[in-house]
């Protein structure tokens, strides 16, 4: 999909800046109104499960509400849905559920006993406790992005995957790896439009055997409406569900890092120390990646492009960069940008650098420094920086 998502100066230049708000496609998926419903604060027990995903601010814009998660995502556009297949928990029934997270709820599909999706995830037994599907809605992101939207949703997937990471180890839980077989999308009655992308457990597996859910689940459309783009769809449909446990460090205000992470939108380079801008430097990516650290602005530190802590080319590379990332003002202001290459281009690689981004973001937020994920770039202008492909930036700074 390299080629085809590629961004040229060209293709911007040309680009119809207008975009029709008003078309937007809903970004919250909605099941019938008939459906039961469970409230997620009346269970304290599934409180990793509210924080995985959640409305951390809202605000209304052209008459509208703009709501933003505690996961970023490219446009704001929030390509994603979370099931859930609950089994054995207090005071729920056991069954498979969609995770409402406009109204705070879980929304039963339908109820399970004996049956279960375990079958289709590499289980012969049952799950007691809760199997997490993280689905892709393509057209969310599309609708702005066309086929670039491709990279979008493997990222926007990666940031939130570390949030069910990180938000399962705060609560003394831990992932447990699936093996996901290709009836899975079926079973749980996604159509064209949208696909599971990652599977995760959390809980153990019992003694006792399960049959294969049957029927499949009904069909509900995740947005309003779709237009599809083949090329997309069918490389959406055709990459395998991602299924590595994220690494994920242990801040104990998780609570308030996941609240209140934001994307920056401006910075002010005196707020931010040397300590933090090493210290981010340090925090370890899947070995699929390679970043480079541009260095702006610090107290006492060189600028120049360091690798592995050091400084390796001396030099200010502020406007080079600013220009690679399409000329986002804003990051001029910012103490330091990381480029992130992949060793392959592919989708595992995205979700990757969006796990990888999503602890940047939570380590900025804890030190109350600002940043901010990038997309948007030239893609052969970074060939001067490395021969593997630029994949993911993300833009550092004091907070305002
Ligand atoms: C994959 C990805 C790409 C993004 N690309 C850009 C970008 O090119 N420029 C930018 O200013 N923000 C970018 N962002 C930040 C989003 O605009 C931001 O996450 C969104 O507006 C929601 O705001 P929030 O992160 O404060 O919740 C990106 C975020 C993600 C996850």
């Amino acid at each position: 999909m390299r080629e085809q998502t590629i961004l040229t100066r060209e293709w911007v230049a040309n680009k119809q800046s207008f975009l029709d708000w008003e078309s937007q496609p809903t970004s919250f998926k909605q099941y019938p109104h008939f459906s039961f419903r469970v409230p997620l604060r009346e269970h304290p027990s599934l409180k990793w499960l509210a924080q995985t995903r959640c409305i951390t601010d809202e605000q209304t814009v052209a008459q509208k509400p703009y709501r933003r998660l505690n996961v970023p995502s490219a446009g704001n556009l929030h390509p994603i849905e979370i099931y859930v297949q609950i089994r054995n928990v207090t005071g729920l029934l056991s069954g498979i559920y969609h995770l409402d997270v406009l109204h705070e709820e879980l929304v039963l599909i339908r109820e399970i006993a004996g049956e279960g999706i375990e079958p289709y995830v590499g289980m012969d037994k049952r799950f007691s406790g809760v199997i997490v599907m993280i689905s892709l809605v393509p057209f969310r992101s599309s609708w702005k992005y066309a086929l670039r939207a491709w990279r979008y949703l493997y990222l926007d997937l990666g940031h939130q995957i570390h949030a069910l990471g990180a938000s399962v180890r705060h609560f003394g839980l831990s992932l447990t790896k699936m093996s996901v077989n290709e009836r899975l999308n079926t079973i749980l009655g996604m159509g064209e439009d949208e696909v599971i992308g990652a599977v995760y457990g959390v809980g153990e597996m019992n003694e006792r055997s399960v049959k294969a859910l049957n029927p499949p689940l009904m069909r509900v459309q995740p947005t309003d409406y779709t237009e599809t783009i083949d090329s997309l769809t069918g490389a959406v449909k055709t990459t395998a569900v991602y299924n590595k446990i994220p690494e994920t460090l242990f801040y104990e205000d998780f609570d308030s890092i996941n609240r209140l992470r934001r994307s920056a939108r401006e910075f002010y380079p005196n707020g931010m120390s040397d300590t933090v801008i090493q210290e981010l430097m340090s925090i370890p990516s899947s070995p699929s990646l390679e970043s480079l650290f541009f260095v702006f602005q610090a107290h006492s530190m060189q600028s120049g492009l360091y690798r592995n802590g050091e400084c390796a080319v001396r030099g200010n590379f502020n406007s080079e960069i600013l220009h690679l990332l399409l000329d986002q003002r804003f990051i001029s202001g910012s103490n330091m940008v990381v480029l992130i290459f992949a060793e392959i281009f592919c989708a595992d690689s995205h979700i990757e650098a969006g796990i990888y981004a999503q602890e940047l973001y939570r380590t900025c937020e804890y030190h109350n420094s600002g940043c901010s994920g990038i997309g948007a770039f030239y893609d052969k202008e970074a060939s001067r920086w490395s021969d593997k492909p630029l994949i993911y930036a993300v833009a550092i700074g004091g907070k305002v």
